[in-house]
């Protein structure tokens, strides 16, 4: 083991030379423009893993391929050995707003301990520590106590939806004991984490129809409806004046939370005042009677995420639009489900929709919410390797993120997902500016190394 970590040491900067490589690639799977620059960065993946003694793959799907990795499997001299799957995903959000961005999204640029880049942390960053890992074993020479497959994927931004026939495809292949996921967060580089439960999403696009062209305001403007209005006044009818979604029916399965979970959320580093500043808002705003940590990872929203309607260019254009539209999603929590809560917020907005204009819901992806025992002997073990790392004692925490797989990990391959992750709460991802301190690259290598010593244990 020694020889693990010494290799690591050693081999430092090159991981952080190879992580600037991984990251120039474009590889946003929400724009179909860049289709060639998924599969340029799932190659570049394969590459890698076989420069460093993995067996890979490139594995076509409908969508973007998937990548599986897996370490040479020695003989078990009878004893089956433990298998677990590391997840991570190779594409990125959107980089826009561009102008936001102090150097271009994809020229990866290091300052002070950070590199800045789309993907940094969310994932490139955080899989390529595990891939670091895998290779410190394999390069010294040191058994792994276990035997690891990994599946990196290239959708996991826009539902992950190739790779749930993947799994039904490839079940026997991929029959694990649990699976490893670094996609998640820890609350300051002082806290490691374990995250049990993530939150469940359904996405929307709403789109309001009025006249057949946008017409001028001044001749037409007064007769009929204004479609950017409408949309307005329907999206404002959906929250309350205390932070509750003012839609029937939509908190009906939400579990409530339990004294002792509320106490341990207490226990979590967490400054109002300064969450506030961080965010450079004025005031916090939320569900009355809930904590911002519960609010963000134990409590159900519904969000815009996006409104288009008339002109967007510079100076004015007298119109009335012909339509507007407004992209939602919803996070969900420990009883929702995505199809309920589908139907219920369609009915609603039909019900709100005046009959001035005409309604179009589209609804777009959605992923069930993820709660896992954080007691079980793998995730003591998986605190253990934290604390090794980080040299910390390690806190478990609740997400509000979602990361649609782990439900068809669990439906299809019987496995529970532990999360151990490596981003920070200022590391921007989905925002201008990503980043990934290269300290937490560098100790969720040791993190990984650890962590098969002590699952291997069990
Ligand atoms: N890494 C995130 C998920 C995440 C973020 C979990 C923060 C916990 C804390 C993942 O890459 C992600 O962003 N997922 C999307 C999924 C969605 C597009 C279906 C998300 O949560 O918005
Ligand atoms: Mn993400």
């Amino acid at each position: 083991m020694q020889a693990v970590i010494e290799y690591l040491k050693q081999n430092e900067s090159r991981a952080v030379a190879e992580l600037s490589e991984y990251l120039r690639f474009p590889s946003v799977s929400a724009q179909p423009t860049h289709k060639q620059d998924l599969q340029a960065c799932a190659e570049w993946v394969v590459n890698h893993c076989q420069s460093i003694g993995l067996e890979a793959r490139l594995c076509p799907t409908e969508g973007n391929p998937v990548v599986i990795a897996k370490t040479p499997r020695p003989a078990s001299n009878g004893h089956p050995r433990p298998h677990y799957l590391i997840y991570g995903h190779y594409d990125v959000q959107p980089p826009e707003p561009f102008e936001l961005w102090k150097s271009p999204p994809f020229e990866p640029r290091i300052e002070g301990h950070s590199i800045f880049a789309r993907g940094a942390c969310d994932n490139k960053g955080q899989n390529l520590a595990h891939l670091k890992a895998i290779e410190a074993y394999l390069k010294t020479g040191t058994e792994l106590p276990c035997d690891i497959t990994f599946v990196i994927e290239g959708e996991e931004e826009v539902g992950s939806h190739s790779l749930a026939s993947f799994l039904k495809a490839n079940h026997d292949e991929l029959r694990c004991d649990a699976v490893v996921i670094s996609d998640t967060g820890m609350p300051t580089p002082k806290h490691p984490a374990l995250t049990y439960a993530l939150r469940g999403i359904v996405a929307f696009e709403v789109t309001l129809h009025g006249p057949n062209r946008d017409l001028h305001s001044g001749i037409f403007g007064g007769t009929v409806d204004n479609p950017a209005m409408a949309l307005c006044q329907l999206l404002g009818k959906l929250r309350d004046k205390n932070g509750k979604v003012a839609i029937p029916g939509f908190y009906d399965d939400v579990e409530s939370l339990s004294t002792y979970e509320r106490k341990q959320f207490k226990r979590l580093p967490f400054k109002e005042r300064d969450f506030q500043k961080f965010l450079g808002v004025p005031k916090l705003f939320g569900e009355r009677g809930f904590t911002p940590i519960e609010q963000r990872s134990a409590r159900p929203t519904l969000e815009i995420n996006g409104l288009t309607s008339g002109y967007q260019g510079e100076g004015s254009k007298t119109i009335v639009p012909a339509w507007a539209r407004a992209k939602i999603t919803s996070r969900l929590v420990p009883n929702q489900r995505p199809a309920k809560i589908v139907k219920i917020v369609q009915q609603h907005l039909k019900k709100l929709c005046p009959p001035t204009v005409r309604i179009e819901i589209k609804a777009g992806h959605g992923a069930e919410p993820y709660l896992v025992s954080p007691t079980s002997p793998r995730a003591q073990a998986s605190l253990r390797a934290l604390k090794a790392a980080f040299e910390c004692e390690p806190v478990l925490m609740r997400e509000g993120g979602s990361i649609p797989i782990v439900n068809d990990f669990k439906r299809i391959l019987k496995a529970d997902s532990l999360m151990l992750g490596l981003a920070l709460p200022d590391d921007n991802a989905h925002s201008p500016n990503e980043k990934f301190d290269l300290r937490n690259f560098a100790k969720g290598q040791l993190m990984s190394a650890y962590l098969w010593q002590e699952l291997g244990r069990l």
